[in-house]
């Protein structure tokens, strides 16, 4: 296709893992890298579009192009996805934390017992984004899964009002890892893909996106 299939298209883009502070030194994390996520917003800068990707803490360098915001946890993320709206396509690529902490003010002190921390749910930025009233027209999920892949992602699919997602088979050494194996699950079906660098599946999916768009 056209070099720039994807001019004067703005495309969010989500990455990286979370924080939840459990107090001011120490946090909830995951091993998500956002290696995945920035790649996808390079390729897609790459064709054209204004990518805005709103990331997690992450030691990646921007691809070129786009325009970065960090955030650390997951409320943050979705006030940041709210912020960068209208989009005409989004691509939910963060680890977003299930649950966050009440942060205490000070440090949390050793002492007879360990503490026992509460965890309350975390806003699902997908799912809110995918139901709410500036719904892109295209909105692509991940969803990584170490077993029952298709059906976990055909559920989530129709669960979170995604158009597409992206099924992330974690059972190996994806987390932080330079390949990974997916297959894209949309309403006409699955397709799979077979294991690929990181980069390229940015790019078979930019290019999807572009065709859809
Ligand atoms: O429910 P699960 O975490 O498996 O869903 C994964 C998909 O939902 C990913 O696209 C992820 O970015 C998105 N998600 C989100 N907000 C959450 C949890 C997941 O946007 N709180």
């Amino acid at each position: 296709g056209g070099a720039r299939r994807l001019a004067g298209k703005h495309i969010l883009v989500t990455a990286g893992p979370t924080h939840e502070p459990i107090d001011p030194v120490r946090y909830i994390a995951n091993r998500s890298s956002g290696r995945q996520g920035f790649a996808i917003a390079g390729a897609l800068a790459r064709l054209g579009a204004r990518v805005t990707l709103i990331s997690g803490p992450v030691t990646l360098a921007t691809p070129a192009g786009v325009t970065r915001i960090d955030v650390e946890t997951a409320r943050q993320m979705a006030d940041a996805v709210d912020a960068a709206l209208p989009a005409d396509a989004a691509v939910m690529v963060a680890a977003v934390g299930d649950w966050h902490a009440e942060a205490t003010a000070q440090k949390r002190k050793k002492g007879e017992t360990p503490p026992v921390i509460e965890l309350f749910e975390n806003p699902d930025i997908l799912a809110l984004l995918a139901r709410g009233p500036h719904r892109p027209g295209l909105v692509v999920g991940f969803a990584a899964e170490t077993e029952q892949v298709i059906e976990h992602a055909t559920a989530k699919r129709t669960r979170k009002g995604a158009d597409w997602i992206v099924a992330n088979d974690v059972s190996g050494d994806v987390m932080g890892g330079e390949a990974n194996t997916v297959h894209l699950v949309t309403a006409d079906g699955v397709e799979h893909w077979e294991r690929l660098p990181k980069a390229e599946v940015a790019r078979r999916l930019a290019e999807r996106i572009a065709d859809a768009l």
